[in-house]
């Protein structure tokens, strides 16, 4: 079994990302972000603060905007409006989930789509289903295809099951995954919690991705000798006997999965640390597109 280093590919990806920052800033253009939290979220404080952090370090121009979980839907509206204006910002992110009274599909219509870094709004969405290659991708998706071209895991013609059918994850990956070319041209299968005898559709798998947010929900049973499996889960499992009172754990039950696989992803440091640097990959080419400038 082959343990995938996301953790080691998202710092090589990171450093080809800080070289092109420091390209773009010598041609006067510093790329900017804006990442903006709503409320208190324990998980969205530390994926924000995450995003913010490596993207100061690699050279953006990077603005974080942390408001109270009272905010109202038009003020985090307005908020959006002046981001979407301001030309030192060429990425914008709004940390999901929001507080329930927000209508999360109102706030991602209002980015701006070439400032869409998450790729979740719908002319992106969009151009993804038809094959546009200018589409902004969400990050997580990338994320897992990236792992698989570096690990030489070949899609061509693949059998692969995605657990999960959300638009963060499941859909956007099987999109990706049956795009033509390179990365692509797999057959993909989305199963999800209505899927009859998942556990069968899962063993047909050559690579199985777990996007579906329940701990160790897949168990060794659930692979074919040999599959790679992408483990996209991110669990806080309480009460656990850690320093934090909870432990971390993914979607994949992972000793017995791992002794069947070729190749396995870890939680942490698979998918994690790839979905942090395709975001910044997203936002050095929606600066790129915006300002016909090249890093
Ligand atoms: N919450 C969990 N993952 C993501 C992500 O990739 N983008 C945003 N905006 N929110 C998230």
């Amino acid at each position: 079994m082959n343990l995938i280093d996301g953790k080691a590919l998202a710092e090589r990806i990171n450093e080809q990302t800080r070289v092109k920052i420091n390209r773009l800033k010598e041609r006067g253009i510093t790329p900017g972000l804006a990442v903006v939290l709503v409320g208190d979220d324990p998980a969205s404080i530390a994926y924000t603060r995450t995003k913010d952090r490596i993207s100061k370090n690699l050279g953006f121009f990077s603005r974080k905007i942390d408001l109270g979980k009272e905010t109202s839907q038009s003020e985090l509206l307005k908020i959006v409006g002046e981001l979407n204006a301001d030309p030192a910002i060429h990425g914008i992110l709004v940390q999901s989930p929001p507080p329930p009274h927000i209508d999360e599909e109102r706030i991602v219509v209002a980015i701006d789509p070439a400032k869409d870094v998450d790729g979740f709004h719908p002319m992106n969405v969009g151009k993804l289903a038809i094959g546009d290659p200018t589409a902004l991708v969400p990050c997580t998706p990338l994320g897992c295809q990236r792992l698989l071209l570096d690990s030489g895991i070949e899609t061509s013609g693949a059998q692969v099951v995605i657990i999960g059918r959300s638009m963060l994850v499941g859909k956007p990956l099987a999109l990706l995954l049956m795009r033509k070319g390179k990365g692509g041209d797999a057959t993909v299968t989305v199963a999800h919690s209505r899927s009859r005898d998942l556990a069968n559709v899962c063993r047909t798998a050559d690579i199985l991705v777990a996007a579906i947010g329940k701990p160790e929900f897949v168990r060794g049973e659930f692979v074919k000798e040999g599959a790679v499996v992408i483990d996209v889960g991110v669990n806080r499992v309480e009460g656990e006997s850690s320093e934090k009172g909870y432990r971390i754990t993914g979607d994949v039950a992972f000793e017995e999965t791992a002794s069947k696989a070729r190749a396995i992803t870890p939680v942490p440091g698979g998918v994690g640390p790839m979905t942090v640097a395709m975001l910044m990959v997203n936002t050095v080419t929606a600066c790129e597109h915006q300002t016909g400038v090249t890093g």
